[in-house]
């Protein structure tokens, strides 16, 4: 169990820094160059443990991944039936993609860490039964089992009964195979990355607001696919800047898909000055730097329930800089908060209560009376989930002291370096 110890910040700096390649994006670069035919450069993908799990699961299915000094060289082609049993370790996307990608396709086995065996599977399993494909799982849970088929996948038309992005990039990806063209309604909008690098790689699809119509389609290699910052580790260096009197920081190169943005947008409405500049597009995906002020006045807001299913990962975070603003942050619609790595409903208020802040849970999302005095304790628990462990550095920011995480080796699933880029900001 490593343990981060991070100093108290410094107020009043000026910095510069990048952080990670996005994770999502990262996951689904691999994934598509490994299903096109062709060989892609991916240029600054996020390196941490999730995306190294897909890496590994990838070339346990035959497939060529080199790693390079920019990121990871792939040349795509059929999938082999693995040898053992793939690990997906700790992340979520990987198994749940990957059962999209691998449906009829071969037979394998997927599994993960004691984490993952407690997260949701029936929501991929379900739906990929539908189109014909032979799926197990143990009671809904990981180890999941998928078999080969002998005829293509069924196209289906199906309504996907939860806001997730990891479930319509699974039946997008499975519906590429399939004998004719699906249709998915999605009941929010969820982050669109497949979308975009499926289009850039040559799929034919349609989204026609939250409907979306895959027809088979073979993908084409994307010689150099450079993969912007990953907007949600921007957003806990941001949130930690607007707790510092004085703090200027920009974070360079990170993605503006407006469907990962609503964080920043809520920044914004707390009172924050966060403006983005060097506008530019890679491989469909907007880029920007953005820049942060802090020490402003900041005030809580009730999140509209409609951003809920684009802000999800910023959640921990936006909370622990609700504890410093006047008000009270509200947060509903937000139950898929209980099955990410952590029940984070759970582990976000525990995580404020340990630092004195007035938080509560209610079923489907977290309140936070913001303005009350902070009292840092001497270590802190991420209860293995790397988003909780970025909440307490923001927690720690915000109570100018200095703090040790302990657990911290998950913060690597997301954020590999970050104790670095964090000592660079403040
Ligand atoms: C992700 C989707 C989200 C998010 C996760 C990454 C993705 O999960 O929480 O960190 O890359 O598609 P859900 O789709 O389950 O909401």
């Amino acid at each position: 169990m490593r343990s981060l110890y991070l100093r108290p910040p410094v107020t009043g700096r000026r910095a510069r820094i990048h952080v990670p390649g996005d994770k999502s994006i990262s996951h689904r670069a691999l994934l598509f160059a490994a299903l096109a035919s062709g060989r892609t450069h991916i240029i600054g993908p996020n390196r941490g443990l999730d995306v190294l799990a897909t890496a590994r699961a990838l070339r346990a299915l035959g497939v060529v991944v080199r790693r390079t000094q920019l990121g990871f060289t792939v040349i795509g082609g059929a999938f082999a039936d693995p040898r053992r049993v793939i690990d997906c370790g700790n992340s979520g996307t990987t198994i749940r993609l990957l059962a999209g990608a691998l449906a009829g396709r071969v037979d394998a086995q997927l599994d993960g860490d004691a984490s993952l065996r407690r997260r949701p599977m029936s929501r991929i399993t379900g739906p990929l039964a539908l189109m014909g494909a032979r799926i197990g799982s143990h009671k809904g849970y990981p180890p999941l089992r998928i078999f080969r088929s002998r005829d293509s996948l069924r196209p289906i038309r199906y309504v996907i009964p939860v806001a997730s992005a990891q479930v319509a990039s699974a039946l997008v990806i499975a519906a590429l195979a399939a004998r004719g063209p699906s249709t998915f309604v999605q009941k929010a909008t969820t982050r669109d990355h497949t979308q975009r690098l499926l289009l850039a790689m040559g799929a034919k699809l349609r989204c026609e607001g939250r409907t979306l119509r895959v027809w088979p389609s073979r993908l084409r290699a994307v010689a150099r696919l450079r993969v912007p910052g990953d907007v949600s580790a921007a957003v806990y260096m941001l949130c930690a800047a607007a707790t510092l009197q004085g703090t200027q920081l920009v974070v360079r190169d990170v993605g503006v898909n407006p469907t990962r943005t609503a964080a920043l947008d809520l920044l914004r409405r707390m009172g924050a000055t966060v403006t983005l500049s060097r506008r530019r597009t890679w491989t469909n995906e907007p880029v920007a730097d953005l820049r942060i002020t802090g020490g402003q006045a900041l005030r809580n807001v009730v999140v509209p329930e409609r951003l809920v299913p684009i802000l999800i990962d910023e959640i921990p975070a936006l909370c622990a800089l609700a504890t410093i603003a006047r008000g009270t942050l509200c947060v509903r619609n937000a139950a898929e908060l209980r099955v990410k790595e952590s029940d984070r409903i759970e582990t976000t208020v525990r995580l404020l209560r340990s630092f004195g802040a007035d938080a509560r849970g209610l079923e489907d999302g977290i309140v936070v009376r913001g303005g009350g005095p902070l009292r840092a304790p001497r270590n802190v628990r991420t209860f293995g989930d790397h988003r909780i462990g970025f909440a307490a550095a923001i927690l720690a920011a915000a109570s100018r002291t200095g703090i040790t995480i302990r657990d911290s080796a998950c913060m690597a699933t997301s954020f590999p370096g970050f104790a670095r880029v964090w000592r660079e900001a403040f």
